[in-house]
């Protein structure tokens, strides 16, 4: 499976932040992950749908933007993210009894975008049985979101070895405190996709971490 590494753009200097879009493409990263908080979901509030344009802006025209919903309502917002540039859409589980997954899937794939299912640390592998038809990835919490720089929680691990057993040829990412070692972590288990904010971020030279991560995770995962 293809190994995807995405830097959080939640991590970045807010001060210069056409810069800091422009930084993730140079250091040829897979995609842009964009974290939204509606401050109900999570307590936090991060970003909006401009800033989808924004990155549009400063990114190569073909540069995935892989925008992470952290809302109860993501049906209210989806659409105007994908009207922004974004080329992903990613929601939460979590919100499976107010929302209608399926429907919203289709909705997020007939505007050519694709779907992520977000699980949180403590939702269990089985919740996302019902919806594995309808999602081109499952997005695995390592940390309960809400803010960056926290510590990966290595009890996901064995949660994500049961989503890859059950959703062999689906993409798998990790987000959460994922450096390089709780990246080899997570890849182990079976998790091909990474999203990583502060420790990216940090880096002086974005594009040779990028680069080392993108190596150790291919070594670590064990998976067809
Ligand atoms: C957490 C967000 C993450 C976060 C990751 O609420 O969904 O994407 O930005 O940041 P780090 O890598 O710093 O844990
Ligand atoms: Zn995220």
């Amino acid at each position: 499976m293809r190994i995807q590494i995405l830097p959080s753009l939640l991590a970045a200097d807010l001060a210069c932040l056409g810069r800091e879009i422009q930084r993730v493409a140079e250091a040829e990263a897979d995609a842009l992950h964009l974290d939204i908080m509606d401050g109900h979901f999570v307590p936090n509030l991060s970003f909006a749908p401009d800033t989808s344009a924004l990155c549009k802006k400063y990114l190569p025209a073909d540069f995935p933007i892989n925008t992470h919903l952290m809302m109860t309502n993501p049906d209210a917002y989806a659409m105007r993210f994908i009207e922004k540039g974004s080329t992903t859409i990613q929601f939460h589980l979590e919100m499976r009894e107010q929302v209608d997954i399926c429907k919203l899937a289709d909705e997020i794939h007939t505007k050519g975008a694709r779907v992520g299912l977000a699980l949180n640390p403590d939702t269990p592998a089985e919740a996302a049985h019902p919806y594995l038809e309808c999602a081109d990835e499952l997005l695995c919490m390592t940390v309960f979101p809400g803010y960056g720089g926290q510590t990966f929680i290595a009890d996901v691990l064995p949660k994500i070895k049961q989503l890859r057993a059950m959703a062999p040829a689906i993409d798998i990412m990790v987000d959460g405190g994922i450096n390089f070692e709780t990246a080899e972590l997570a890849a182990a288990a079976g998790a091909n996709a990474f999203v990583a904010g502060s420790f990216l971020f940090k880096q002086p030279d974005m594009k040779s971490a990028i680069k080392e991560l993108r190596m150790r995770c291919q070594k670590a995962f064990a998976h067809p």
